[in-house]
């Protein structure tokens, strides 16, 4: 990559050199090419004899242009930014002035996410179609947790980059959030590119694993208890500003972050993640452990926004909505046991639906307090914990110390 504090003053000496004109003529000729090309902006748009059609029209069209309207289009008062006009929901400043930040939480989240990136064809699958295409590589109740989860997963992070851009990303009022939030609707499209590169690695049956959302209930159920959430605030006219509106946005992010990405997306991984540590569908449960890299990264930030809109509308966090938020963690968490007991009619993996559900509760206890509420079943342990290993925050920056591949840069770019 090109930096100033490379460039060679000598060379650069050079080349000013080569290009200076040499004779008196030239400097005369190019003179004059200056002063032809200096003119008024209005003359620059001037319909000349020479223009075509085409050509004329776009310089009348921008004569008649009303810059002014444009200006008032843009949300929030054209003052300078100050920290202290910024706000979660319903501010008021600028939303395309990214700085001075006011949520270094959020920038930095998006900075982790950008340092972690990754693409589902680094990961090598070949052993995974070996063991799929064998006989007697895999279970019947193995086989039917990997095409579960892979129905489930293939939809559901479509829903929720659904939810992130038609709804989510409009009515967050805050330019560094809604930096994150784009970051995250990436990696959504990267998760679903890594559920669709297993299904077609494996050579699955497309139309059975992509209609599993409306086909199988235990999927099915899980989709359209989202999907309730999503209705209301991604109708366009819907705008946040009275207390029902802002409870509902709150809902909504209690849904998706708490609930989708928070509870419903924990029995697959841990199924997918025990498969992978018994060296089966090692390719299959390397996506899934760099998705849930990415997941505790999308669920943590979510936890931050519904806890500082909180923090700036305490009027929201009543005793009517805390119940609310907590039936809603309650119910995701009984759709994701019955999920469980669908994918593991029987013990499979070293595990069962029994401990499934006593991890789900734990996970639900976590979500809970996460957002400030009492937890609902107390003294449950975690009988995964190297799930916790996997998902420890202070692993996450130093993750892919030894991938192999770079990135393309600036520098490195072919304009060819
Ligand atoms: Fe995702
Ligand atoms: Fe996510």
């Amino acid at each position: 990559m090109l930096s100033w504090d490379e460039f060679d003053k000598e060379d650069a000496g050079d080349a000013l050199a080569a290009a200076k004109p040499a004779a008196p003529v030239i400097e005369a000729s190019l003179d004059r090419l200056d002063n032809e090309a200096a003119g008024s902006v209005e003359d620059a748009r001037a319909v000349s004899a020479n223009d075509s059609d085409a050509v004329a029209r776009a310089k009348k069209a921008l004569d008649a242009l009303d810059v002014q309207e444009g200006l008032d289009e843009l949300e929030g008062a054209s003052a300078r930014v100050q920290v202290g006009d910024k706000q979660m929901i319903n501010a008021r400043a600028d939303l395309n002035q990214l700085v001075p930040f006011k949520y270094d939480w959020a920038w930095q989240k998006y900075l982790d996410g950008c340092a972690n990136h990754w693409m589902p064809q680094e990961v090598n699958m070949n052993a995974d179609i070996a063991l799929w295409k064998s006989k007697d590589g895999l279970s019947e109740d193995e086989r039917r947790i990997v095409k579960r989860n892979l129905g489930f997963f293939s939809t559901a992070d479509s829903l929720v980059a659904n939810n992130l851009v038609l709804a989510v990303y409009r009515l967050i009022t805050n330019p560094e959030c809604r930096q994150y939030i784009l970051r995250q609707a990436f990696e959504e499209a990267i998760h679903t590119h890594a559920y669709q590169y297993c299904i077609e690695s494996l050579a699955m049956d497309e139309g059975e694993i992509f209609n599993m959302y409306h086909e199988i209930p235990s999927v099915a159920k899980k989709a359209s208890w989202g999907l309730k959430y999503t209705r209301s605030i991604s109708d366009p006219t819907f705008t946040t500003g009275t207390v029902e509106t802002d409870k509902e946005l709150l809902r909504n992010l209690i849904a998706y972050y708490c609930v989708l990405e928070g509870i419903f997306f924990y029995c697959g991984f841990t199924q997918i993640l025990s498969m992978g540590r018994r060296n089966k569908m090692t390719g299959v449960a390397e996506q899934f452990q760099y998705i849930l890299r990415d997941e505790s990264m999308h669920l943590n930030f979510g936890i931050d926004v519904i806890n500082q809109i909180k923090i700036e509308n305490p009027h929201l966090w009543d005793a009517q909505m805390k119940d609310e938020a907590t039936q809603m963690i309650l119910q995701g968490t009984q759709l994701e046991i019955e999920y469980a007991r669908d994918t593991m009619p029987r013990g499979v993996l070293g595990m069962n639906a029994a401990m499934m559900e006593d991890y789900l509760k734990f996970i639900a206890n976590r979500r809970l307090t996460q957002i400030g509420l009492k937890e609902e079943y107390p003294g449950t342990t975690n009988p995964f914990p190297w799930m916790s290993e996997i998902m420890d925050l202070k692993k996450e920056k130093n993750f892919f110390e030894t991938r192999v591949i770079e990135y393309q840069t600036g520098g490195a770019l072919s304009w060819d």
